[in-house]
């Protein structure tokens, strides 16, 4: 009895743990509308961000999208990219700005200092295919900008959002999430760094998710446990064996313990391995 509902209380918590991860936004699992399809992304650590890039290293060729979402109020945002140095001075930023008739101004902006009031300019390269659009509390600004490889192809950006008072941009707050909003892109390695959470196997991450579009319902599921799994396993092991939650499992033997975690092991490599084949399988379809 006691049993019984100790094991319960265990697979509520397993499957509370995967729920919440699965839920968690990341960029790998969203899904652009149309023809915009990106290679890589990343979660930015700060500012509700993603950026999603696909770059072309010989054409020095960046198409990006920067997404912002949870704008609960009309803000203006910005991404940029600084060229010479890491911080807001030398920014030469894409912003998008709110209009007051719903429509979505987007200009480049040179940031030369900090009294910058974003005012239109041209970059030090080259931005093509400039747009924004503004739904469900969120903002994306695309770009194509030309950006040879150099530095490795490390590039220093910056993102930021503030008010808006009519059509004015209000300078953004200088405190808390809005001075940590800066991280480094490696546009060759598609990881990044600088404090960000760098989500390193986003290409991955895209191929199974956009495999897993072809396969609605299964798929997504399966997709979205192996995501999930090894991450859910280490927070429950963490409940498990410090928090003493689980002492049906405690009181088993390490033999047993071993065992079952090597079936789980084992289950979670051959579902990666039939995902994988299953995936290649559709995207040659000879
Ligand atoms: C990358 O740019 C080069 C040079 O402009 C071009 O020939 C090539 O097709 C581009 N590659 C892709 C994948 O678009
Ligand atoms: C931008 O592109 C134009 C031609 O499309 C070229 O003449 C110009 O040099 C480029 N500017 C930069 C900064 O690369």
């Amino acid at each position: 009895m006691a049993k019984s509902s100790n094991l319960l209380l265990c697979l509520s918590v397993f499957i509370f743990i995967i729920t919440k991860l699965a839920l968690a936004q990341t960029c790998s699992n969203y899904k652009f509308s149309s023809k915009n399809l990106f290679e890589s992304c990343n979660d930015l650590h700060v500012l509700d961000s993603f950026i999603h890039y696909t770059y072309n290293s010989s054409s020095g060729n960046l198409q990006v999208a920067y997404r912002h979402t949870d704008l609960t109020s009309k803000k203006w945002v910005a991404w940029a990219v600084n060229p010479t140095s890491t911080g807001m001075v030398g920014a030469q930023a894409i912003v998008a700005s709110p209009q007051p008739d719903g429509s979505v101004r987007a200009y480049t902006s040179p940031v030369s200092s900090y009294q910058t009031s974003l005012q239109e300019g041209d970059l030090s390269f080259n931005v093509s295919e400039l747009s924004a659009a503004y739904q469900n509390n969120e903002m994306i600004i695309f770009a194509t900008l030309t950006l040879p490889v150099s530095n490795g192809g490390n590039i220093n950006t910056v993102w930021q959002d503030g008010s808006l008072s009519g059509n004015n941009l209000l300078p953004h707050p200088t405190s808390g999430n809005n001075i940590r909003s800066v991280s480094t892109l490696n546009l060759l390695s598609a990881a990044s760094g600088g404090g960000g959470a760098g989500a390193g196997d986003s290409k991955l991450g895209l191929q199974v998710s956009s495999w897993a579009g072809n396969q609605p319902g299964f798929s997504l599921a399966l997709t979205v446990l192996l995501v999930s799994l090894p991450s859910a396993l280490q927070q429950f092991n963490f409940l498990w064996y410090k928090l003493g939650v689980c002492s049906v499992f405690k009181t088993q033997t390490r033999a047993q313990v071993n065992i079952y975690h090597h079936t789980i092991g084992y289950t979670v490599i051959i579902l990666a391995v039939v995902n994988v084949f299953k995936g290649l399988d559709i995207l040659s379809p000879e």
